[in-house]
Parts: structure tokens; C-alpha cells; sequence
């Protein structure tokens, strides 16, 4: 596995002078840390402001969202090539405030992440139990569910080019984390699930991410954890002290 991979998920938070001055910021203060792969997902429309400011660094950005659809008359939309051309590596796909706040169904998820890849970006692709799943015992059933139908018709090149985020609904924004033990768990059945759809020792490429309430205090003993290769970060990646903190882990 690579080298541990720390994402912050901005959501609707930031203008495009706040953005560029936290870009400015981070780029400044890891200018010599190379053994992280360290992205951001600002909102979109500080996306081609982000990525002039991080040219040259090794910082990498991402969406946080596109459209199922290549182009045409879809009002309000992005597409896949847009951000491509704004300079995004990554985007992020079936997140859980996209699934219950939006209502994105697995299918929608899956048809995102085949244009992505089309394009050329990599999918962070979320998944994740609600409280009410994982008290009525459903939590291995819903991920698998997530992670089959998500990934419906993919080939193992394909598979190779993802990045799988397991984040419990419960956990996100409440700052009720996961144990370590609770996340390793969920990594580890998704990495015997990746193997056994996809072939032995194909998961030992991918990614699998935890989010969910990361934060400074918690970052080393998730990271502690056989299976979890990085986090995802939300409101505590808006603030740069605590954001460095955790890739400096
Ligand atoms: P949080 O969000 O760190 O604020 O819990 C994580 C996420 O939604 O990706």
C-alpha cells in the first residue's frame, strides 16, 4: 500500500478568497512532506482558483460531486470533463449527504462513477451505514449492497483507479468517531470483498479511507489500523492548525 492518503472535504464551505488563502497556507506549511498523498475538495466554484495556487505543488484536488451525464441541457449541472479542465484528479461519489440529502440512488452512483473514469479522474467512492442500518445488524449487507451496485460492471482496471471511503453516517459531523475497531472491521471485510470479486490481492492496491469525525486528537490510532490507509476530512479540514495536525499524524 502507498503512502497514507488525507483528503479534506471543504462541503459548502468557503469563498474563493478563503480557499485560495488556506491553499496558500497548506502548500507553504508541507512544501517538504513527501510521504503523503494529500488532497482537497473545495466547492466548485473555487475549484480553477485552487488549482492555479497548487500548481507546482503536490497537493492534488478533487470535486465533490459531478453529473451522471456527459453534456447537453442539464441546468445546474458539472460534468466530469468540466472538471478535468478546472484541473481536479479526483472527485468525490456517493457521499452520504449526496445519498440521503440528495436522494442518489446506487445506480446514479454507478453511471458517476464510470463518466468519471471515462474522463480520467479517480472516484473517493463513499460508503457507509446509518445508525438505524448498524443497530438492526445490517451494516455488513448495506456496504456490500453499496460497494456491488456502485461498482456494477467495473473492470479490474477500473477498480485499480479507485479510492473506497467507508464513512458511517452516524459518525459524520456529530463527532461520535468510529472506534478504531469498529472502522477496522468495516475495512477489512471490504478489503476481502474487493478480493473476492475482483481477484486475489486486487483490494492490497486500493485505498480504503475512513471519514467520519477525524480530527487531531484521533488521527494516529485510526491510522494505527492494518487496513486504514487514510481518512477523509470534513469540518476538520476547514481549519488549517487542525488540518495540518492531521497529516502530520
Ligand atoms: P466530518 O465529515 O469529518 O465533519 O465528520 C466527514 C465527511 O463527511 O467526509
Amino acid at each position: 500500500m502507498g503512502v497514507p492518503f488525507i483528503a479534506g472535504n471543504w462541503k459548502m464551505n468557503k469563498t474563493i478568497r478563503e480557499a485560495v488563502d488556506f491553499t496558500n497556507q497548506l502548500r507553504n506549511l508541507i512544501a517538504e512532506l513527501d510521504d503523503r498523498e494529500v488532497v482537497i475538495a473545495p466547492p466548485f466554484t473555487a475549484l480553477y482558483p485552487v488549482a492555479e495556487a497548487l500548481k507546482g505543488s503536490n497537493i492534488h484536488l478533487s470535486a465533490q460531486n459531478l453529473s451522471d451525464k456527459a453534456e447537453g441541457a442539464y441546468t445546474g449541472e458539472v460534468s466530469a470533463r468540466m472538471l478535468v479542465d478546472a484541473g481536479c484528479r479526483y472527485v468525490i461519489i456517493g457521499h452520504s449527504e449526496r445519498r440521503n440529502l440528495f436522494g442518489e440512488k446506487d445506480a446514479v452512483i454507478n453511471a458517476k462513477i464510470k463518466i468519471a473514469l471515462a474522463s480520467g479522474l479517480k472516484p473517493i467512492f463513499c460508503v457507509g451505514e446509518t445508525l438505524e442500518e448498524r443497530e438492526e445488524d445490517s451494516t455488513f449487507s448495506v456496504i456490500e449492497r453499496q460497494i456491488k451496485e456502485g461498482l456494477n460492471n467495473l473492470n479490474r482496471d477500473d477498480i485499480r483507479r479507485l479510492v473506497i471511503a467507508y464513512e458511517p453516517v452516524w459518525a459524520i459531523g456529530t463527532g461520535k468517531t468510529a472506534t478504531p475497531e469498529q472502522a477496522q472491521e468495516i475495512h477489512a471485510f471490504i478489503r476481502h470483498l474487493m478480493d473476492a470479486t475482483y481477484g486475489e490481492h486486487m483490494a492490497g492496491d486500493i485505498p480504503i479511507i475512513y471519514g467520519g469525525s477525524v480530527n487531531p486528537k484521533n488521527i494516529s490510532v485510526l491510522m494505527a489500523e492494518r487496513d486504514i490507509n487514510g481518512v477523509l476530512v470534513g469540518g476538520a479540514s476547514l481549519d488549517i492548525d487542525s488540518f495540518i495536525q492531521i497529516i502530520k499524524f
